[in-house]
C-alpha cells in the first residue's frame, strides 16, 4: 500500500504576517506568501504549516481567534486562501492550518455575550466558577504573566477558566454544543481543501477535580471522535499533535493508532540541545532507547526551534539551569520556562552544530519541521516583547526591509534584525542562493538527500553500541536497505568503533558524495569524524 503523503514529509513552519508583504502596509499576506512558494517547493520540502490566519485582537498573535471561520483582514480573504491552496497543490506541496480548539478570545462574539452571565447565549460554552479553588492541580503555563488560571468576569461575577493569556477564556469542552462546534469548523477547512491541521494545545480541553486537567481519558475520546471526521475525506488528510509533555503521555496521543498521526516531538527538541552543548550522546541514546514503538501510520515530527520559546518545562530542575546558563545567559532570553531565541543566535552562529542538528531530524525516523528564516540563518530581536522577537521579517535581499516589504519602515509589523551580528544584509536568500557554499544550499541538498532515499522512510531504527560517548550511532533499516549513522556531538574530532559484523562483507558507501570506504570484516570498525561531523553511511552489498 501506498505511505500517506506525509509519512517522513519535510514540513516548513511559516509565519504568514512576517512572509512576504505584497500590498506595500507593512504586513505580510496570503498572496505574498503565494508568490514565495516557488521558493518553498526548491527548499526540497513536501508541505507547510501556516500559523494562525484567522480574525483576531492578535493579543497572542493570532492564537486569540474571534472567528474561527474567516481570514485575518491584515493577512487577505478567503479567496486568496483558496489561490494559495491552488497555487502549492499545483507545486506538489500540502497545506497545514493551525488549529485553535482549547480557547477563543475574549473578543470572539461567543464569549462577548457569554461574559453577561447565566442565561445569556453561550455562557455555557466557557467554563465558569463562583470560586477560583477548582482544579488546583492544574499549572500555569504562562507563568511570567499570569498568577492564576482563573479571571474574574466583573460583567457576571463569575470567574472563567483559561489555560493561558487571561483573555483566552478556555471552551467548555463538556458542552456537546462546543464540541459540535468545533468539530463543524474543521469540516469548514477540510471543505476548503486544507490538506491537515496543527493542532495547538490539544492536551487541555478537558478539565476535572484532582488531576492536572491535562490528557484525560475525555480529551483522547474527543480525538478518536476528530481523527474519525478526518478520516472520512478523501485524499486523505493530517492530523499532527502540539502536547507538550514527556514522552510516554505524548505517547498517547497516538491512541492505537486511531488519534493523531504525528505529534511534535517535545523530548526530543530539548534533549538535541542538551547533547550538543555537553558533547555526550547519552541523553538522546537514552530517550531512543526507551521511545515506545508507535502505532503504523503514525511518526514523531522532529523540530530545532519554532515560533515559541523553546519550552524546557519537562527537563530536570538541574538540566533547566544548565540549559538557562548555557543558552540564555542574559535573562531577558528567558521566558516562562524556556528560552526565547532563533535557532542560529542560540547556537552562537556556530555553524556545524546547526548542520549536525539538521542531519540529526532528518535522519532519525519522522518527519522534519523547519522555522521559516532558519534556512538562510536568520537571527532575532530580544529586544521585541513576548516571543515577537523571534517572529521578525523575512529576509530576502539586502535592499530595504530586507526586500520583506515596500512599505516605509516604520510601518513593518516589526523591524527587521539589524543588530551587528545577525544584520539582514548578510543572511537573506539573494545571497545565500548565490553562494554555493551557503547554508541554505547545502540544507536543499540535505532535503533532496534525505528526500531522495527510501530507507529513511518507516520507522526502523536500531542504536548501534559505539565505544566513544561524543558519538551517536544508529542504523535505520527497511526492507534490504541499511543506512548507518554516525553522529559526533563533540566539538573535537573523535574516533568511533562500531561493531558492524552483522553486516560483514558490505561496503558502506557515504550518501552525500559517494565516497566508498573498505569493507566490512569481523573486527570492530573504526571510523573518524570530525568536530560536529556526521556520515548517512549506505551499507551496500559489494
Ligand atoms: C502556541 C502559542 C500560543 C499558545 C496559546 C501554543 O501552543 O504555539 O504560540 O501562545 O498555544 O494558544
Amino acid at each position: 500500500m501506498k505511505p500517506p503523503w506525509w509519512q517522513d514529509m519535510v514540513l516548513y513552519e511559516v509565519y504568514v504576517r512576517g512572509y512576504f508583504d505584497s500590498n506595500a502596509d507593512g504586513i505580510g499576506d496570503l498572496p505574498g506568501l503565494t508568490s514565495k512558494l516557488d521558493y518553498i517547493r526548491d527548499l526540497g520540502v513536501n508541505a507547510i504549516w501556516l500559523l494562525p490566519i484567522f480574525p483576531s485582537p492578535l493579543r497572542d498573535d493570532g492564537y486569540d481567534v474571534s472567528d474561527f471561520r474567516g481570514i485575518h483582514p491584515d493577512l487577505g480573504t478567503l479567496d486568496d486562501f483558496r489561490r494559495l491552496l491552488d497555487r502549492a497543490h499545483e507545486l506538489g506541496l500540502r497545506v497545514l492550518v493551525d488549529l485553535v480548539l482549547n480557547h477563543t478570545s475574549d473578543a470572539h462574539p461567543w464569549f462577548v455575550s457569554a461574559r453577561k452571565g447565566p442565561g445569556h447565549a453561550h455562557h455555557d460554552w466557557y467554563v465558569w466558577s463562583p470560586a477560583q479553588d477548582k482544579y488546583a492541580g492544574a499549572r500555569v503555563i504562562f507563568s511570567d504573566t499570569e498568577t492564576s488560571n482563573w479571571t474574574l468576569e466583573p460583567a457576571c461575577g463569575l470567574y472563567y477558566w483559561h489555560r493561558f493569556y487571561s483573555h483566552q477564556p478556555d471552551l467548555n469542552f463538556d458542552n456537546p454544543a462546543v464540541r459540535e462546534e468545533m468539530l463543524d469548523v474543521v469540516r469548514c477547512w477540510l471543505d476548503l481543501g486544507v490538506d491537515g491541521f496543527r493542532v495547538d494545545a490539544v492536551s487541555y480541553l478537558f478539565e476535572r477535580e484532582g488531576t492536572e486537567s491535562q490528557n484525560l481519558p475525555e480529551t483522547h475520546a474527543f480525538v478518536r471522535e476528530l481523527r474519525r471526521m478526518v478520516d472520512a475525506y478523501s485524499p486523505a488528510r493530517a492530523l499532527l499533535a502540539e502536547a507538550n509533555h514527556p514522552i510516554e503521555d505524548l505517547a498517547a496521543f497516538f491512541g492505537q493508532g486511531d488519534e493523531f498521526h504525528m505529534a511534535f516531538h517535545f523530548p526530543l527538541m530539548t534533549r538535541l540541545f542538551l547533547a550538543i552543548r555537553l558533547e555526550d550522546s547519552r541523553p538522546l541514546a537514552e530517550l531512543l532507547a526507551k521511545s515506545p514503538s508507535l502505532p503504523g501510520g503514525c511518526q514523531w515530527a522532529m523540530f530545532l526551534r519554532n515560533h515559541d520559546e523553546l519550552t524546557l518545562e519537562h527537563v530536570t530542575k538541574e538540566e533547566r539551569e544548565y540549559l538557562w546558563r548555557e543558552y540564555a545567559a542574559e535573562t531577558a532570553s528567558r521566558l516562562n520556562l524556556g528560552i526565547r531565541r532563533r535557532l542560529w543566535p542560540l547556537l552562537s552562529g556556530g555553524r556545524r552544530q546547526i548542520e549536525l542538528l539538521h542531519a540529526l531530524i532528518l535522519s532519525l525516523p519522522g518527519c522534519a519541521v523547519l522555522y521559516y528564516g532558519d534556512e538562510i540563518a536568520m537571527g532575532d530581536d530580544p529586544r521585541l516583547g513576548d516571543r515577537m522577537g523571534m517572529r521578525t521579517p523575512m529576509q530576502w535581499t539586502a535592499g530595504s526591509n530586507a526586500g520583506f516589504s515596500q512599505a516605509e519602515a516604520p510601518r513593518l509589523y516589526a523591524p527587521v534584525v539589524t543588530g551587528p551580528e545577525w544584520h539582514y544584509a548578510g543572511r537573506n536568500v539573494a545571497s545565500q542562493d548565490r553562494q554555493p557554499t551557503s547554508f541554505l544550499n547545502w540544507l536543499r541538498r540535505m532535503v533532496r538527500s534525505h528526500r531522495a532515499d527510501p530507507i529513511f522512510r518507516g520507522p526502523g531504527l536500531s542504536l548501534v553500541p559505539a565505544d566513544n560517548i561524543h558519538v551517536l550511532a544508529f542504523v535505520r533499516e527497511r526492507d534490504d536497505g541499511r543506512i548507518l549513522c554516525l553522529n559526533n556531538l563533540s566539538r573535537f574530532v573523535q574516533p568511533v568503533t562500531v561493531d558492524l559484523s552483522e553486516w560483514k562483507g558490505r561496503v558502506p558507501r557515504e550518501l552525500i558524495g559517494g565516497a566508498t570506504f573498505p569493507a566490512i570484516g569481523s573486527d570492530p570498525y573504526l571510523f573518524t569524524l570530525g568536530p560536529h561531523g556526521f556520515y548517512w553511511m549506505r551499507l551496500e552489498r559489494s
